[in-house]
């Protein structure tokens, strides 16, 4: 895992915007978080870092990854990819870079995706990151205050082998998607919807000459490029997908609650995490949550998770192992993982 030096508390947050450490702390559990270098750090080079970890720990150099997948939503460019720029930064050789856009599920998706090459034995050592800088693209100001104060900065990432022992690795993933919400969680703009999908105006193209209809001076204006959240409604659906999917996975692998040794799940608010430990009678050792020290760093955050508790010595050889997400789209995910 990689997080950048800077710590930003809810009090420092007070200066941009109208909050309180109370009201942030009460509502989604955060005390501080963490903001990248302005200028020195971009969601690939946090990325990076975090690989130069992970291959280290496997005990393989750069040189030896077939595949990369590179989960995020604060891509360095709108396009290439991510994942481009890690292959060039780490001098690999010319391996495939695939980018995953899942939001908040993006680590396990890409989790999943690195596991089918594993299975069919495509590759032998897939590097699977998830890394965000959103401190680049939020409303600090009053207005944007509900999505501000969730975010923070980060990156983990693991290597994926496939292992000898048959009881041993990702025992199953489960992907789902309900795109009839995709505008509840959204960044909009830039983007090529033209208002097509809503009656509602995402943004106004009456007066955008063609060539500003994806991102006008006018959309700037009136703040239309930073994410849109409708927060309560996406704490419903939450509380509801978390624990169902959750279930799904332990169900397919004739598994129960209780033979959780530990549940990830993605870091979207300290509430939504206590709502799904409640609701699977878990204990507090069985469920761990950063989102205190680092708010929801949406694809970086269950690598974040993983790699704390594994340097904890919290997961050992055998142990079973649940992560989980939830996340814009909608999009949620699970995957069982025998350590
Ligand atoms: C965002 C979230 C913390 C907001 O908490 P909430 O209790 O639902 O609050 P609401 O949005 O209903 O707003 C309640 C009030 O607090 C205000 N408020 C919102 N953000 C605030 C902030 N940072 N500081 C102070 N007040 C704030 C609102 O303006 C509103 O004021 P009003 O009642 O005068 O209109 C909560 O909805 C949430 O965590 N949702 C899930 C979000 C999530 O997980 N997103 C990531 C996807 S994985």
């Amino acid at each position: 895992m990689y997080v950048p030096k800077n710590v930003v508390s809810n009090q420092d947050l007070t200066k941009y915007m109208d909050t309180s450490d109370e009201w942030i702390q009460e509502r989604t559990g955060i005390i501080e978080r963490r903001y990248a270098d302005r200028k020195g750090e971009t969601t690939t080079t946090m990325g990076v870092e975090a690989a130069k970890i992970a291959i280290e720990r496997a005990g393989i150099q750069p040189k030896d990854i077939d595949f990369i997948v590179f989960a995020t939503i604060c891509p360095d460019y709108y396009f290439p990819g991510c994942g481009v720029l890690v292959q060039r930064a780490m001098k690999m050789k010319e391996i495939g870079a695939l980018d995953v856009r899942n939001q908040c599920s993006g680590f396990v998706y890409a989790l999943s995706v690195a596991d089918q090459y594993i299975r069919t034995g495509t590759y032998k050592n897939i590097l699977v990151i998830g890394s965000e800088k959103h401190s680049f693209g939020l409303d600090f100001s009053t207005r944007g205050r509900n999505i501000s104060v969730i975010f923070g900065d980060g990156a983990g990432a693991v290597v994926l082998q496939p292992s000898e022992n048959e009881n041993q690795g990702i025992l199953s993933s489960h992907l789902h998607s309900d795109g009839e919400s995709a505008e509840i969680l959204a960044m909009y703009n830039p983007g090529t919807h033209a208002n097509h999908w809503m009656e509602q105006k995402l943004a106004d193209f009456d007066e955008a000459e063609i060539g500003e209809m994806f991102m006008s001076h006018q959309m700037i204006d009136n703040a239309q490029n930073f994410p849109f959240m409708d927060g309560p409604a996406v704490f419903k659906k939450a509380v509801e997908k978390f624990p169902e999917v959750i279930m799904e996975a332990l169900n397919k692998n004739n598994c129960k609650p209780s033979d959780i040794k530990m549940l990830i799940p993605h870091q979207a608010n300290l509430r939504i995490s206590q709502f799904i430990q409640k609701k699977l009678g878990l204990r507090d050792d069985q469920v761990h949550n950063n989102i205190q020290k680092f708010g929801n760093t949406t694809a970086a955050s269950i690598p974040l998770a993983l790699c704390e508790v594994w340097e904890e010595g919290r997961i050992k050889d055998g142990d079973l192992i649940c992560l989980a997400a939830f996340g814009s789209g909608f999009t949620w995910a699970s995957a069982l993982l025998r350590w």
